[in-house]
């Protein structure tokens, strides 16, 4: 009886916002939403709904880490919360930012085969130029050229009059992966990162998201029941207990025809990029040249 007295009653766990454990820093295009998503059908993950932009925005920045936590949902300790923001992987100030929050950080990188991302970074940006749709469009980061350039076709934007290839058009840009993970590489050990195939992430996700439970420290819970192909979409749609959803139509694009012969110089291009990314991640993606 005595003893009993003494024991408190259990009280009921509180959930709370916290900062990230773990962040999607990128790469735009590559299936960032679809990861993000996907890893929220774990019943101990929690996720920011929209793009929080704290790290790359001086604006946002500068609110401070106060602000950034008020974004974050509710969760249970034990718990991890995930938040996405593809710029951050481009942007120079942001991984000095990150180790500043937390040095252990998880760090997800989700990659495509960078000809296709290039092309589904176009075809984003081409979708954005109907009339109702710049501000939209200005919201992401492009400037209003980039915007009006979408109207342009692919093959003009990615190679110069002079035949050689525009590094300087953004979709191009954003695909030479390793010109933004050396910035990362020189803040965090490798182990830190996490790359993703975001390729195979489309095509059989359970063996990529086993690989992304095991660095986040929990337990194998996503698995076949969670997927369904959606012959109408082409992609795999989601579902547990509570979810049955496939992405928005802006996710799983048509993607314009683009001249095979351009294509090919494209992937020619990018083999050298490729392997100094590989040998960044020490790891070969298996890209086609
Ligand atoms: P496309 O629309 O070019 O096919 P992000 O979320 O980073 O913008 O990436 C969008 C890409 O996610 C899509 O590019 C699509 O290929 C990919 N993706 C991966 N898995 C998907 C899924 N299950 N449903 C829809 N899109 C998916």
């Amino acid at each position: 009886m005595a003893l009993r007295k003494r024991l408190k009653p259990a009280r009921p766990p509180r959930p709370a916002r916290r900062l990230p454990q773990a962040l999607i820093i990128g790469v735009r295009k590559c299936g960032t939403r679809a990861l993000l998503e996907m890893l929220y059908l774990h019943p101990m993950v929690q996720k920011a709904s929209g793009e929080v932009h704290f790290f790359d925005r001086d604006e946002n920045y500068a609110l401070g880490l106060d602000w950034y936590r008020s974004k974050m949902p509710l969760s249970f300790r034990g718990q991890i919360t995930i938040e996405k923001s593809p710029s951050y992987f481009v942007t120079p100030e942001v991984p000095e930012r990150v180790r500043a929050m937390n040095s252990s950080v998880r760090l997800l990188l989700i990659v495509r085969e960078p000809v296709t991302r290039a092309i589904s970074d176009y075809t984003q940006l081409r979708s954005r130029t109907t009339p109702s749709a710049p501000a939209h469009a200005l919201s992401s980061g492009h400037t209003p050229h980039q915007v009006s350039d979408a109207a342009k076709p692919f093959e003009h934007l990615a190679i110069s009059p002079d035949g050689s290839i525009n590094v300087a058009y953004r979709p191009i840009a954003i695909s030479l992966y390793h010109a933004y993970l050396h910035r990362w590489l020189e803040v965090f050990p490798r182990e830190q990162i996490l790359v993703v195939n975001g390729d195979q992430l489309i095509e059989d996700p359970v063996p990529q998201l086993r690989r992304i439970e095991k660095f986040l420290g929990l337990e194998h819970k996503i698995g076949r029941k969670n997927f369904y192909f959606n012959e109408t979409k082409g992609f795999y749609c989601l579902r547990n207990d509570t979810t049955d959803k496939c992405l928005r139509e802006t996710k799983g694009r048509k993607h314009p025809r683009v001249d095979p012969a351009v294509v090919t110089k494209l992937r020619k291009f990018f083999v050298q990029h490729n392997q100094r990314f590989y040998d960044l991640v020490g790891e070969d993606l298996g890209w086609p040249e």
